[in-house]
């Protein structure tokens, strides 16, 4: 169950566009106290339900000053700033022991993405995300460091999930909601119910653009 007010933790199969999918409403974080294998269950049971392609979203805070809040942020790659892995331990079958990481979001997905957003006239931005345990967010030294890390992004999910996916060879396809700026000399304070707000805000166009990806697969 997830623990976390604005994260439901519901499973719900159906259509969309003639297409079987399978979603999750919510998910479970690793600063509730999951491991890694709780974390990444669900994406383990997709897979044997045969999932062929994964769509995930998140909020975080936006570190590129080229970003505002509201904008989504296509993620190209990702940085794993977890302190556990998710593949620890013995390999499953599904995959290599030492996976190739470097097109963990699929190029074909985020040309579709950007196409269909230019089309519907929806900004969107890219970049990558870095993914940490939480539950703080960040400080100001925090933010700036992992700027210069090269993140573009940073929140509390999606990495472990995605590390999972792509070694069972799922495709995937993934779109950040940046909620909060964390941008370096300009330090704002950042509170839960103002990242609820500006997700809630942004996330119908997130639905859009994926809702027609799906309709095109
Ligand atoms: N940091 C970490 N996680 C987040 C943030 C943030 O600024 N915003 C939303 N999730």
């Amino acid at each position: 169950m997830s623990t976390v007010e604005g994260h439901a933790g519901k499973l719900i199969f159906g259509k969309l566009g003639g297409v079987d999918i399978m979603a999750m409403e919510g998910r479970f974080h690793y600063y509730e106290g999951y491991n890694m294998k709780e974390v990444t269950f669900p994406i383990r049971v997709m897979y044997e339900l045969g999932i062929k392609t994964l769509f995930v979203s998140n909020a975080s805070g936006g570190m590129n000053p080229e970003f505002k809040i509201g904008d989504l942020m296509i993620i190209t790659d990702h940085i794993n700033f977890f302190p556990e892995h998710p593949l620890r331990g013995k390999n499953f079958p599904t995959g290599p022991r030492f996976p190739d990481m470097h097109e963990t979001y699929d190029n074909a997905l985020i040309a579709q993405a950007d196409a269909i957003a230019a089309e519907k006239g929806i900004r969107v931005v890219h970049g990558v995300y870095m993914g940490v345990q939480g539950p703080t967010f960040e400080t100001p030294a925090e933010y700036k460091m992992y700027h210069r890390m090269g993140a573009d992004a940073v929140g509390m999910s999606t990495v472990p999930e995605v590390i999972v996916a792509h070694h069972c060879g799922i495709r995937t396809f993934g779109i950040s909601i940046i909620t909060d700026l964390g941008l370096e000399d300009t330090p704002v304070e950042v509170s839960h119910e103002e990242v609820q707000v500006a997700a809630n805000r942004a996330q119908p166009l997130m639905t859009e653009i994926m809702r027609e990806m799906i309709r095109r697969a």
